[in-house]
């Protein structure tokens, strides 16, 4: 019922809708009500247009869809502090709320990892604020909490933890 394909250009919208209200039901009781309007649908908009014009060949973006519409993304590339030991990163992973806790972020993570490896990375760093329950997700498949940053999102400074696997062909081999 659900596949996974490459988003394309024309998923721009469609994903930056998921961004937007997966963000906003995610975070609401996480950041100051200020701060969540640091996100919005035209500033998603175009960002997703940037990205998805001119894929670059080290960025991957998959989408997850049943036969009616996008449910959910995730995207990565090359991890982006160069602070860790760890070439590759999520960048993003959203689902819509109704389905969230269905398998499909770890069909999400599975399609994600076997594109990475492909493409030559060896491992996978993701940034997440530490208070988002949707850690319980990376540490599911065996992610090592390696990292914390205080990153500012809109006025507010909100801790944020990275987790990481420091090898992809184990990743693989923990998801079914
Ligand atoms: C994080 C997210 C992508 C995970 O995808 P998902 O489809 O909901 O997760 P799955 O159903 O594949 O879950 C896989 C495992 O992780 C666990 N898990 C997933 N989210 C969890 C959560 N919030 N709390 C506790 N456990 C969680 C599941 O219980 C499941 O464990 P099980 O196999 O023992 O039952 C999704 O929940 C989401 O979009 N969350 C909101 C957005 C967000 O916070 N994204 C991360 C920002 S960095």
């Amino acid at each position: 019922m659900f596949k996974v394909r490459k988003a394309s250009y024309e998923d721009a919208t469609a994903i930056a809708d998921i961004h937007v209200s997966s963000w906003k039901s995610t975070y609401t009781d996480l950041l100051d009500e200020k701060d969540l309007s640091n996100i919005t649908y035209e500033n998603r908009r175009a960002l997703w247009e940037t990205v998805l014009r001119m894929q670059k060949k080290e960025q991957l973006t998959f989408v997850i869809h049943n036969e009616e519409k996008i449910v959910g993304f995730i995207s990565g590339g090359p991890e982006r502090t160069k602070r860790f030991n760890y070439d590759g990163e999520i960048y993003t992973i959203y689902l819509l709320d109704e389905f969230q806790k269905l398998g499909l972020g770890t069909r999400l993570l599975k399609v994600f990892s076997e594109g990475m490896k492909e493409i030559g990375y060896q491992s996978i760093l993701v940034w997440i604020l530490t208070q988002n329950p949707s850690s319980r997700f990376y540490e599911r498949y065996q992610a090592q909490p390696v990292g914390e940053e205080v990153s500012t999102i809109g006025e507010g400074t909100y801790q944020e933890t990275a987790y990481g696997w420091d090898n992809i062909d184990q990743l693989l081999k923990n998801l079914p």
